[in-house]
């Protein structure tokens, strides 16, 4: 079965998705796939093989296993389970067309820097959320001993010395950094000594690399709080290891559920790594219970209060929902304000959701909300990965039909978005874009198609 849409299909084709339709039923949860993107990175520091299971099926997993092959690593993906055997490594150098095309491949620096001494990963430039340098990157690596220069756009690390390895350094991040945090820690698991790196990112991506990291004998300890000590070992060994659960995909869903006053259930999630999204859902007036340690049933209530949103590194509101969640406030009573504290540009949504009735102003990384009574579809492009949820979840709860373009993002981080939104009653499906036909009933077994 193919695992996502081919990049000249999702160029052409846009989801059209027929609003107003109450949701029921359950959604299950996939790998979550940030965290996935960096284990897979850190299957890198493994001298034998691993097997990684959970993994989603995303355009992105396959351009980073693209990227590992063309390093020389073997790498199999059967499913939801994948097998990296980094044994050998034969190229220090990440390929630029890659690179360019998925900020997550500059993490292959940190591991490779620590198995061969030398890294050649191309600057990953920005992207349309914002400019997102890798300055605390570099700065932590420099302080474990790596010479680095940045000559044409391209990284150049190496270690010098006999044994060409990393040494442990005392590193303070200026801003707790997801991939700087994962970064240093994936380089500090084999350089010799300690290193302590404070003000470190507490996201459970951080902490599930670390639990990677130690299921291969790495010594960390602190991962999920903002200090984590790493004693450097001199190799790591096979292992066998299951991703954490995507708690951006399940806020998504709880948007969904909540925008469309529908109660579903969603699993498999950890309650915890949702508390500040839960926190702000019941301020607004919606409920959650928990049916069992892993799944959530969401209680929708026919109107919302609204509410201020501040986005904050982990364990703060998470930027990755802070477009989905507008969608939800739009339809609340009262005024909203959404503060984008995170990243400079990711307020990509508004015109969009205005578009779409809603009632939306933005004074620079504010965002003011004041409620309407509904939302029409429209046409409407989305123009990151976060701002096509959002419109998609918008688009669940307007009168009529939107159009969706952009489909590119969505594929590069929802696990079959279609199917399972599908799945729980929603009426989309995903065309040519100059198709205007009425949505073609799917079985929910059936693959998904790629239309
Ligand atoms: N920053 C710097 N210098 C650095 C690194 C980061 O100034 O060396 C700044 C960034 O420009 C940004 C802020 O620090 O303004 C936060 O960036 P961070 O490094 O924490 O984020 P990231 O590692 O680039 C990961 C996720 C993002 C998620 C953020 C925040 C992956 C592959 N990406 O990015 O996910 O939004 O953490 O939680 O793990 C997404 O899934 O849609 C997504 C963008």
């Amino acid at each position: 079965m193919s695992n996502f849409h081919s990049s000249s299909e999702e160029s052409s084709s846009v989801l059209q998705i027929w609003g107003k339709t109450p949701l029921s039923g359950h959604v299950n949860i996939s790998g979550a796939k940030n965290a996935a993107l960096v284990v897979i990175a850190g299957a890198l520091l493994c001298s034998q093989d691993c097997r990684i299971r959970n993994v989603p099926l995303l355009a992105d997993v396959t351009r980073m296993g693209e990227l590992l092959s063309a390093l020389g690593v073997k790498f199999q993906q059967h499913g939801d389970v994948l097998d990296i055997d980094a044994t050998h490594i034969s190229h220090s150098k990440a390929p630029y067309e890659l690179v360019s095309q998925l900020r997550a491949s500059f993490f292959v620096i940190g591991p490779l820097l620590a198995r061969l001494g030398v890294a050649r990963v191309p600057l990953p430039g920005g992207c349309s959320i914002g400019a997102r340098p890798v300055d605390l990157h570099v700065r932590g690596l420099q302080a474990m001993g790596a010479n680095v220069q940045i000559d044409h756009g391209i990284v150049h690390a190496y270690v010098t010395g006999a044994n060409k390895r990393l040494k442990g350094a005392k590193i303070y991040l200026d801003y707790p950094s997801v991939g700087a945090t994962e970064t240093l820690m994936m380089a500090a698991t084999l350089a010799e000594g300690e290193t302590t790196i404070e003000n470190a990112a507490q996201e459970p991506e951080v902490a599930d690399l670390a639990n990677f990291c130690r299921a291969m004998g790495a010594k960390i300890r602190g991962a999920g709080t903002n200090t984590i000590v790493i004693s450097g070992v001199p190799s790591l060994h096979t292992t066998d290891y299951s991703i954490i659960p995507d708690r951006i995909e399940a806020g998504t869903f709880l948007m969904a559920g909540a925008i469309t006053r529908s109660e579903i259930t969603l699993s498999p999630i950890i309650p915890d790594h949702l508390t500040a999204i839960l926190s702000k859902m019941q301020e607004i007036g919606i409920r959650t219970v928990m049916e069992s340690p892993n799944r959530m049933r969401i209680l929708p209530k026919q109107r919302y209060r609204s509410t201020d949103i501040e986005t904050l590194p982990y364990p703060g509101f998470p930027t990755d929902v802070q477009a989905p969640f507008m969608s939800l406030l739009t339809l609340a009573e009262g005024d909203s304000v959404i503060s984008e504290t995170v990243f400079e540009n990711r307020l990509g949504h508004v015109p969009e959701l205005n578009r779409m009735g809603a009632d939306i102003r933005v004074k620079g990384n504010h965002a003011i909300v004041r409620g309407v009574p509904m939302l029409s579809g429209a046409p409407v492009v989305g123009t990151d990965l976060r701002a096509s949820a959002a419109l998609v979840v918008a688009a669940l709860a307007a009168e009529g039909k939107t159009t969706l373009q952009g489909l590119q993002h969505l594929d590069r981080g929802y696990e079959h978005l279609e199917l399972k939104l599908q799945k729980l009653g929603a009426k989309l499906q995903r065309v040519q874009e100059d198709t205007t036909t009425e949505p073609i009933p799917i079985s929910v077994d059936s693959p998904i198609s790629s239309t």
